[in-house]
């Protein structure tokens, strides 16, 4: 099998908590990407050492990899290291990328909105942090992913606040409270340099949980997301600005709530988001006419070093 690519690894699995998605990812790529007739091999870091990539003749990589180790920086640093083009962010973005309050700090300097927030340690005056972000209230672990140590407080609570620090400070001592957005949740897809058609996500009834939401039945995804055109073209390129300004490159996906009003507020940015042929940025891409496989190509080709 031969292809402009050369030799391809896949980068899948790894030790970070999303491990069980990144193969499903990977293995979905994979599967893509013979399709496509590119030379992919399979490639698991938490099995094998990253060096063995360059004496195997490694021309390019994949990383399907989500969560930390993958999608923090520290694996695009090994692939700079050892000068093989990788998909999606650099070292800097996907480090930032991975840190919600810091790129918050990034995206309040040029005016993109995110919800009110603040930083808490195990020292902080509830009824304080209550009275100034209202109720309900989101506690979570500044630099996790997938919905893990995220907690909803509804009441004021101390006792149940607390719980909710823990939850959130069990994953990560950096731990961000933020007001509730009550709306409707939508995920913006970007892959080299263009915004892909919005999804609405409609999750059962006060469901954040991960494995709820992502693998209930429940769930409902709408592409088209049935915004008026002008606000689906701002909030696309408002995504896209919002994923340039922390650095991204290649793709990835950008997480906001919608209120009622049209007001919005970006909550997070994906650099390695999830690949299964169920996923959402593969969904955005059919409906923009681009099939799953067409779409790993159109990533593997945006690879890059430096
Ligand atoms: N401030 C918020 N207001 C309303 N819902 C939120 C807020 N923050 C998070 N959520 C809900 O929790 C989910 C996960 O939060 P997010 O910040 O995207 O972290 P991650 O996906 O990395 O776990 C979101 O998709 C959304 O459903
Ligand atoms: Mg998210």
């Amino acid at each position: 099998m031969t292809s402009v690519f050369g030799k391809v690894a896949v980068l899948l699995g790894g030790a970070s908590s999303e491990r069980e998605v990144s193969l499903l990812s990977g293995h979905g790529v994979l599967g893509a990407l013979h399709e496509k007739g590119v030379d992919a091999h399979a490639f698991d870091p938490a099995q094998r050492d990253l060096w063995e990539l360059k004496r195997e003749g490694f021309e390019r990589v994949f990383i399907a990899l989500h969560g930390r180790f993958g999608e923090d920086g520290t694996v695009q640093g090994a692939l700079e290291t050892l000068q093989i083009p990788y998909t999606g962010s650099g070292v800097m973005a996907s480090a930032l990328a991975m840190d919600k309050w810091r790129t918050k700090l990034v995206w309040q300097a040029v005016g993109i909105p995110t919800p009110r927030y603040r930083v808490v340690d195990e020292t902080a005056d509830w009824m304080r942090v209550v009275a100034e972000l209202g109720l309900p209230l989101i506690v979570k672990p500044a630099r996790e992913g997938s919905t893990i140590g995220i907690t909803r407080v509804t009441r004021v609570d101390h006792d149940e606040l607390a719980l909710a620090f823990a939850a959130a400070a069990h994953h990560d001592p950096l731990v961000l409270v933020e007001e509730f957005v009550v709306g409707t949740e939508l995920t913006a897809s970007i892959v080299n340099g263009r915004a892909l058609p919005l999804i609405r996500i409609e999750a059962p009834q006060g469901n954040y949980d991960y494995h709820a939401k992502y693998f209930s039945e429940e769930t409902k995804y709408h592409c088209p997301a049935g915004l008026s055109d002008a606000l689906e073209q701002e909030i696309r390129s408002t995504c896209l600005r919002a994923f340039d300004i922390v650095g991204c490159s290649g793709w990835g996906r950008v997480d906001l709530m919608l209120r009622d009003d049209g007001s919005y507020s970006l909550l997070e940015v994906n650099t390695s988001p999830g690949m299964t042929s169920h996923s959402l940025v593969p969904m955005a891409a059919k409906q923009a006419g681009m099939s799953y496989a067409d779409l790993c190509l159109e990533i593997l080709r945006g690879a890059h070093v430096g």
